[in-house]
């Protein structure tokens, strides 16, 4: 099955709760986009934001400049649903981002939870690093986190590469400083615990 349609069917099939990476808010998130900038007109894009409620979280501290780029028109339809009239003033992206068609030297915060780790083959990761050096601002910030080495070997039935923050910095290479990085336990709605790792970059 093609990834969209694998992503289409995920989020026709299960509820925004039932997902195994569902989290009433994305706190770690909020923090790294809060130490990125307090700049309510910073430009800033959730990569595979998916029906995640960072996007509502950032809108309601007063962001002005917010992107959500995911694969699922499904996805975004949730989300601009249950937005409401604000939604309207988020740029929506229904794109694979290792295709997409981004606006260049535009964003201050990069963000993605859970979606580079997809990218199993090097080429596809190749052309996200590419899209981040296009698209982001220099001295922007990039924000990752994927499956720690402790996490899963699979997320919503797919395989998945899981990271330490030397081999997803190195992913990156020395375009990107890496500030920090740390690592947390997911509590899944089903019960059980993901390690997540979260790295926090600069572009230099
Ligand atoms: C595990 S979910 C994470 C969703 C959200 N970031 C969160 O933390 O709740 C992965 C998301 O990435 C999207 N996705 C997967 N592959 C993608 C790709 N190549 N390009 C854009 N989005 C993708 C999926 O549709 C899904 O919404």
């Amino acid at each position: 099955m093609a990834n969209k349609d694998h992503w289409e069917k995920v989020y026709d099939t299960k509820a925004p709760d039932a997902v195994s990476w569902f989290a009433p808010h994305l706190e770690t998130s909020l923090n790294l986009i809060h130490q990125a900038t307090t700049q309510k007109a910073a430009a800033i894009i959730d990569i595979g934001g998916g029906e995640a409620t960072l996007v509502d979280d950032l809108i309601a501290e007063g962001y002005t400049d917010l992107s959500v780029l995911d694969i699922s028109q499904k996805a975004i339809d949730v989300a601009r649903n249950r937005i409401g009239q604000q939604a309207e003033k988020v740029h929506w992206y229904c794109a694979d981002i290792t295709q997409a068609t981004l606006p260049q030297n535009y964003f201050d915060v990069w963000h993605d939870r859970a979606v580079f780790h997809f990218l199993i083959d090097q080429a596809d990761r190749d052309k996200y690093v590419h899209q981040v050096m296009r698209s982001v601002k220099h001295g922007g910030y990039v924000i990752m986190s994927t499956f720690g080495p402790e996490g899963p070997l699979k997320c919503s039935g797919l395989d998945v590469v899981r990271y330490d923050s030397d081999h997803l910095h190195g992913q990156f290479g020395s375009q990107f400083q890496l500030i920090n990085s740390s690592t947390e336990i997911h509590q899944t709605p089903m019960g059980t615990t993901q390690q997540f790792l979260y790295c926090f970059c600069k572009m230099v």
